[in-house]
């Protein structure tokens, strides 16, 4: 039985609210479950510091187990614990972006257990930028290892609807609260190497950790196809991830190519039997009009399209697509992430016009 409680993020101080982080942090402590909110995504926790409770978080997940976690802090003081050699360019990093979107991979000690970190000797750490998550570790008093709350190889839960179709009855809690406002996955560097490496791309971008503190590499996996890559620096990037049930292709071009490329797909599709669900930037809604549309967003708005991405990729699933066609978008700043995502999402099906 999960049980399912609703915070209310106006009401955090009140008694009632804060009773209910208690009861969820006394979970954590007891070695159970419980998905919590972040800005970024709904994440799925359990005591860092406990391997039998991590173990039950890749269970619940369908997870991999050689596919580490991230330990999420309330506080810098957490870190003492668990890493060790923090480099300069980390502590600048830290200091310019936490609590946020941002994960660290840093060496570890040996008070982490190899559940979490799938016998690597490096974890990833986080200080999530979102009140509940904050309060919750905080009152744990421990480090709360979470992966995104959904199962394996879907799409990340940005609203606790996601969560409940996901993983009701599979965690022992789940606390409900608003949407998360960034939508996508944090940004992970790694910083035990020199220069860092940019892992996965998110809500903090190149450009911002580069003014920080100069140069880094961004890992191949982000931008090609990981079977021709030698190595997997991060475990994660070879699953299958963010997917929607149905076949997907990305088509990217200049506008009037694309658009014309996307009701030719849709046609054809449509013809055969199979439901084709277009996924458009705002200012083509109209020329897709008459057909399945999703509105992920301005193109010049992109934190506007990282917040829908994920919410339209699990649309397609309850509307029941039979393909689904997608804009395709660019490398630069935030647009990296949600490329990185669709492509994945798409299993790298993209059609240049
Ligand atoms: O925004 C987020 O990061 C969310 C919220 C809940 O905080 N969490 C999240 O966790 O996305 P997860 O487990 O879905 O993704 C963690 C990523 C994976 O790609 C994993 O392979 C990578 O971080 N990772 C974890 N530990 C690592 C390590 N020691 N070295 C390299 N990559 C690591
Ligand atoms: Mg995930």
């Amino acid at each position: 039985m999960t049980e399912i409680i609703n915070i209310e993020l106006s009401r955090l101080d009140s008694i009632e609210e804060t009773a209910k982080i208690q009861r969820a942090a006394d979970f954590i402590k007891e070695g159970k479950t419980v998905v919590f909110p972040t800005e970024t995504v709904y994440g799925l926790g359990a005591n860092g510091l406990d391997g039998v409770a991590v173990k039950k978080i890749f269970i619940a997940k369908g997870r991999p187990a050689d596919n580490p976690l991230i330990l999420h802090i309330s506080d810098e003081k957490m870190l003492e614990n668990i890493v060790t050699d923090i480099s300069e360019a980390a502590k600048k990093l830290m200091k310019a972006f936490w609590p946020g979107p941002i994960t660290l991979v840093l060496h570890k000690t040996g008070n982490v257990p190899d559940e979490v970190t799938a016998g690597l000797d490096t974890v990833a750490v986080r200080m999530p930028g979102h009140p509940i998550a904050l309060r919750l570790i905080s009152a744990a008093g421990k480090p709360v290892a979470a992966p995104s709350a959904n199962i394996s190889g879907k799409p990340s839960p940005t609203e606790a609807s996601h969560v409940i179709e996901d993983l009701d009855n599979k965690v022992d809690m789940i606390i409900a609260a608003n949407n998360s406002k960034i939508g996508l996955e944090s940004t992970v560097i790694d910083m035990t190497l020199t220069p860092p490496v940019l892992l996965r791309p998110g809500g903090i971008t190149k450009d911002q950790i580069e003014a920080i503190i100069g140069k880094i590499e961004i890992d191949k996996s982000i931008t090609s196809r990981i079977q021709e890559l030698e190595a997997v620096r991060s475990p994660g990037m070879k699953y299958r991830h963010y997917s929607p049930d149905a076949k997907m292709i990305l088509v990217r071009g200049e506008k009037q190519n694309k658009i014309k490329k996307i009701i030719e797909l849709a046609d054809f599709n449509n013809a055969k039997g199979i439901k084709a669900v277009i996924l458009a930037t705002t200012e083509n809604l109209d020329a897709f009009r008459g057909y399945e549309v999703l509105r992920l967003g301005a193109s010049d708005d992109p934190e506007e399209i990282m917040a829908n991405l994920y919410q339209c990729l699990r649309k397609c699933n309850s509307m029941k697509a039979g393909i689904i066609l997608s804009e395709a978008f660019g490398e630069d700043e935030l647009e990296l992430a949600i490329s990185n995502r669709l492509i994945r999402a798409a299993g790298y099906n993209v059609i240049e016009v």
